[in-house]
Order: C-alpha cells, then structure tokens, then sequence
C-alpha cells in the first residue's frame, strides 16, 4: 500500500507539474463472492468480501472544470471536462469514471475538476470486480476533492447505475457494494431488496480463503448474463411474484411443473441459492465451518447443472480442490464462464491445495492458474487526506 502511494504521488508529480501535488489518496477493493451466486438481481442474498486487491487513486482539486486522468495501469491519459461530461470521447477505461461523475451530477452532487493519477491491482476480467473498484474509487476522489459526501449505500447505487446507465453492463447491485463497504476479515451479508446489510466476522485463524483464477477469458459472459436475468424474470413473472426472492422451495416445489425447462432450472437454483446464504451464514455465526464449506460446494453443483454458468477449467478447479484434505468448501465465484474460484482452506491444508492446482490445473486444461491467499491485513475503502 505505502508502495503503490509513493508510486502514485511520484507519478501526479512527473505528469501535471510539482506545483499540483496530490491532496488525497483514496482506494476501493475488488470483492469475492462466497455465496449468493446470480441471486442480486432476483432482489435476493449475496455475501461477498472485500479483498485486498485495491483501485488507488491520488487526486487534486482544479479550479476550471477540467478531469485530467492519467492510468499507470494504462500508461494513458484521458480527459474529460465537468460542463461536458454527455461527450464520450476517452478510451474505454475512462468511461467508468465519466459515468460515475454524470450519476454525481445527475443526483445533484457538485463533482468538480481534477487531476488523478489511477493503478489498480485487481485483475481484469477474473470476476474480482475490477470495475465496481474503478467507480467506487472514482466517486470517493470526487467526492473527497468537491467536498461533499455521499452516504456509502448510496455511493454503492449510484456507482451501480453508472455501470449501468453509461457504461452499458446491466450488473446488480453487489460489487460495487461489496467495494464500498466490504471488510476483508468479514463476511457482508446483503439483502439486495432493501440493501439492509451485516458483516459477519470471518477471522478464524484456522482457516483462510483463497482464490484461484482459471485465466479463462470470459467471452460469453455479457450475452449469457442478461439471458439468465429475462430467465430468471419469466420465472417470476410465471410464478406470480415480484421477483424469485419472493418464493421459498416449499412453494417451488408445488408450481415448479409449470415452468418450461431453463426457466425452471435457473428459478430452482436462485431460491435454493438465497436459502443457503441465510442458513450459511448462521452455520458461520456458530462457527460451523464445515456446515459453511458444504453450501459452497452445493452452490457450484447448482450453478455448474441448474443455472449453467460454469465452464470445464471452473469445474476442473472445484474437482481438484474437492481431492484435497482440509479443503471445506470451493465453487466458482461471480458471473461465470471464468474467472475464478474462491474456496474455504484450513491453513495446513493451502500449500497441498496450491501444490495440487499447481500440477493438476495445467494437465486438465492446459493453462496456468493464479492463485492468491487473503491475508488477515485490513481491505475496504477509504480516503487518506494527504499533507
Ligand atoms: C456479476 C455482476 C453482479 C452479480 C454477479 C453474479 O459480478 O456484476 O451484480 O450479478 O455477476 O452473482
């Protein structure tokens, strides 16, 4: 972290002039999901984590209404001006914090010119939530340098609608509220519905999560996402309620009949889905962790076979966890198609696990796994007023 600042400084100074020195230093993680899978939009339960993988912005305020952005991921600048902000002419990274800023606007917030120098660590493409960390940290740099706050629910929604409304992904609410107001050493329990929330401590230092990416490009993932929603929307609309939170699977299990095919099979696994977040999230109260490890694997199954979000290299990393003694709990985690796995690890089990996707991964599939361990160092947003 100290590193990535003094980078970030060093590199505000070398682009818009020793004079501008940087006035705050923000971040906003990337999450994990470990459990409530496609539920979010089906006003369900989600339960993701922050991780430590961050979007770190330092900023300084302008007088003139000019947005100066340079990526050191990128190594590219872009601009935008805040009278002017419908114009869409940057490069494609640049539109996740031109929308935050219209949605600022929009909501009658104030954002003002700046100069920001931006790197980000979580990987892109690997269901980590790069860009909900991108708009979460746009809107706190804004917000810190305009002088004006934005209640962290709020921010959540309106880092959503940009995603939305400008850059064009119909994603639900759970990323960019996970980076907002995600904890690393806790569990966030969402309802989705009326965005009450809770975070359920999970430090036990017996255990740890890892996540393993497949480096499967996730090329389907777009046109697969909003087919499973209208899915998921006839189920509802079939079954007579608002949406799939509304229905239990006793109630399922009595008009289940009437559903064509897919839309029953993706309806079974969204209300089976939420149901095992809550019942989850009691075990992990009551430190059952080994109860906790099952829903995930019962999660996977569901995703793998009712939803069909999976692919061969997320099922081949679930196998091979699943061999692995000590290893309580594994699925694929966020979207699907690739990206990554998150599973739920005794600690003297991580090195057999690593070991055991390190040599089998490639031979199932021929790619290279990444594998990261969460730490129990701190994660989650903030803002750092810099001297
Ligand atoms: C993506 C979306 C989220 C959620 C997950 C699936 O990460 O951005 O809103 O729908 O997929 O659970």
């Amino acid at each position: 972290m100290r590193a990535v600042k003094e980078r970030l400084v060093q590199s505000f100074e070398e682009r818009f002039g020793k004079e501008a020195r940087p006035r705050y230093f923000v971040g906003a993680p990337g999450r994990v999901n470990l459990l409530g899978e496609h539920t979010d939009y089906n006003d369900g339960f989600v339960l993701p984590m922050a991780i430590q993988q961050e979007v770190n912005i330092v900023a300084a305020p302008r007088d003139d209404g000019r947005v100066r952005i340079y990526s050191l991921n990128f190594e590219q600048d872009a601009e935008l001006h805040i009278d002017r902000l419908s114009e869409s002419t940057g490069p494609r990274w640049s539109e996740y914090l031109r929308g935050v800023l219209v949605v600022l606007q929009d909501a009658g917030f104030a954002p003002r010119g700046m100069d920001l120098v931006l790197y980000g660590d979580v990987p892109a493409g690997a269901g980590l939530s790069s860009s909900a960390a991108l708009e979460i940290a746009t809107l706190l740099a804004s917000s810190a340098v305009s002088g004006f706050e934005v209640e962290p629910t709020l921010a959540a929604r309106l880092a959503q609608k940009a995603e939305n409304e400008v850059v064009g992904v119909n994603c639900g609410i759970m990323d960019q509220f996970a980076s907002r107001l995600g904890r690393k050493d806790a569990a966030l329990l969402l309802d989705c519905r009326s965005l009450d929330y809770e975070l359920v401590p999970l430090k036990d230092p017996a255990v740890r999560i890892v996540i393993v990416n497949s480096n499967v490009r996730r090329g389907l993932v777009d046109s697969a996402y909003n087919e499973r929603r209208r899915e998921c929307e006839e189920g509802a609309r079939l079954l007579g309620v608002p949406a799939l939170r509304d229905v239990t699977s006793r109630e399922f299990a009595q008009q289940r009949d009437r559903l064509p095919d897919n839309v029953r099979k993706r309806s079974q696994h969204v209300i089976e889905e939420n149901e095992r977040v809550l019942s989850a999230v009691e075990m992990l109260k009551k430190g059952d962790l080994v109860g906790f490890g099952e829903a995930m694997w019962a999660s996977h199954a569901s995703l793998r076979d009712l939803f069909e979000v999976s692919c061969p290299e997320l099922d081949a990393l679930v196998e091979i966890a699943r061999e692995v003694d000590g290893v309580l709990g594994s699925r694929m985690t966020g979207a699907g198609f690739g990206g990554c796995t998150v599973s739920l690890v005794r600690e003297e089990a991580i090195e057999r696990l690593e070991r055991a996707v390190r040599t089998e991964y490639p031979k199932r599939t021929g790619l290279e796994p990444d594998i990261w361990v969460l730490t129990p160092e701190d994660a989650g947003a903030f803002v750092e007023p810099l001297s």
